[in-house]
């Protein structure tokens, strides 16, 4: 790290704070700062190339060079760089981009809400969902189900969907009105001698408990990521979606799907859903919705959301809720024509022919003394590492043996992330076989030279 006084990285620490960091340790720390970008790769300031195996956030599908994102967002900046659908206003964009999202769809949906970030979307849907109760004359249905390690965001709504105890501790979260039931990391948390199909069974049992415990007539919605993200990729077991979706309809609770990470491709369909057969009657996108090269992000919602929401509205007068940027003009452009890259190129392909062969690879590594688990399905998968391969024991405190193999990996020019033990690989979605060799070649001894240690 450069420590002079005024060197980009003493004055990162002088004047930031940072997002999902200890703010003590960055003050010793320092940042790792990323100058540029160009396809899969991203560059430090000292010139260092790295592979950006988690695509900046699970977000850049298309890569970080993409030229046609830059013209598209310079040509809408000529145009009309700013404009807002408050009170009966639209521009194209946001009409454009609107239609391509209900016609994409895999579901009917009716309408499209647009929002700035995951967190605003899910605290949107919970809205949504609370005024539509309250529309259907079932102000006492007010609760929402989320699952234990979910990830949905940060706001005060979302955080307290959000299932992590780092987003909820000293934060005094979860509010009122959500409910967790359990994760389903079969590898994790099945009983010795389980099936798949028998755990999913015993947690849609569970869930139905749950909704019997709190009465179903006071239960909204379940929400859930049709691949658990930030939860350290968790990929449903067989018959899980299945059996989930049957509790709900019985009691004629709402499926929320976050499709922040899934959606556009990741798991090797255009939208989580489809790999899993969800029914959602509301959809949140973001992250690749615009590769994150603008903030975006929109909630899709059915007639059964739509028709209770307008009725109320037009009760009331309004429907009392819409942000400042959201649908914004450029960052709708950005979105139109980055979905435009992903259909064209053929992405959602790409993640399901390279990502096969990712998950491949991957798997060979599965013989490794320090790896328990590989999983993952298309370009998202997470390999978790434990000291002990019979009782799945970390090394020392959790997280730790994932926090050093991370930093070995960045040492070697791939980036990942850690969450706990779990090492998460997203890349972008043009990545190439040869690309997938070259972060598996790091990978690899990465865990040799975090084995060495671990013995040491
Ligand atoms: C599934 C999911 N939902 C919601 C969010 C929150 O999105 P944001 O960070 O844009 O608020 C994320 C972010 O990682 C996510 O992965």
């Amino acid at each position: 790290m450069d420590t002079q006084p005024n060197s980009p990285e003493a004055r990162d620490i002088r004047y930031n704070l940072h997002a999902y960091t200890n703010a003590r340790r960055h003050q010793e720390a320092g940042p790792l700062i990323i100058e540029k970008g160009e396809g899969i790769y991203v560059e430090d300031n000292s010139g260092k190339r790295y592979i950006e195996a988690m695509a900046g956030l699970w977000s850049v599908a298309v890569g970080f060079s993409e030229q046609r994102l830059v013209d598209a967002a310079t040509k809408q900046m000529s145009k009309l760089p700013y404009y807002h659908s408050f009170t009966h206003k639209a521009h194209s964009p946001l009409i454009d981009l609107a239609e391509k999202l209900v016609q994409m769809a895999p579901v009917p949906m009716s309408k499209a809400f647009f929002t700035n970030s995951g967190s605003e979307a899910n605290d949107t849907a919970m809205k949504m969902i609370w005024y539509r109760s309250n529309a259907l004359g079932q102000p006492q249905r007010k609760k929402i189900i989320s699952r234990q390690r979910g990830y949905h965001g940060v706001t005060i709504a979302s955080a307290s969907l959000t299932g992590l105890p780092n987003n909820q501790i000293s934060f005094d979260l979860p509010i009122a009105n959500v409910l967790h039931t359990a994760s389903p990391h079969y590898w994790r948390e099945a009983r010795p001698g389980e099936t798949e199909e028998q755990f999913s069974t015993r947690l849609a049992e569970e869930l139905e408990k749950l909704i019997l415990a709190e009465g179903p007539e006071t239960v909204a919605a379940f929400i859930g990521e049709p691949v658990m993200g930030a939860g350290g990729v968790v990929v449903p077991p067989a018959g899980y979606w299945e059996k989930i979706q049957a509790v709900l309809k019985k009691y004629d609770i709402l499926l929320i799907a976050d499709e922040v990470i899934c959606g556009f491709g990741r798991t090797g369909e255009m939208f989580g859903s489809q790999t899993y057969g969800l029914q959602p009657d509301i959809m949140v996108m973001s992250k690749q919705l615009s590769s994150s090269y603008l903030p975006i992000s929109a909630l899709l919602i059915n007639d059964k959301v739509f028709e209770p929401l307008a009725d109320e509205s037009n009760r009331i007068g309004t429907f009392g809720h819409g942000f400042t940027a959201g649908g914004h003009p450029v960052a709708a452009a950005v979105a139109l024509e980055n979905l435009r890259l992903i259909e064209e190129r053929d992405l959602v392909g790409n993640a399901r022919e390279v990502g096969a062969y990712m998950q491949q690879r991957l798997r060979e590594l599965s013989s490794h003394e320090l790896v328990g688990e590989v999983r993952g399905i298309g370009l998202i998968a997470a390999i978790e590492l434990v000291a002990d391969k019979a009782t799945k024991a970390p090394w020392g405190q959790p997280g730790a043996l994932g926090a050093l193999t991370n930093g070995l990996l960045q040492q070697n020019g791939v980036i990942s992330r850690n969450m706990g033990d779990a090492l998460a690989f997203c890349p972008p979605l043009i990545i190439t076989r040869a690309q997938v060799d070259e972060i598996i070649s790091a990978l690899k001894t990465s865990l040799d030279e975090a084995l060495k240690q671990v013995r040491a």
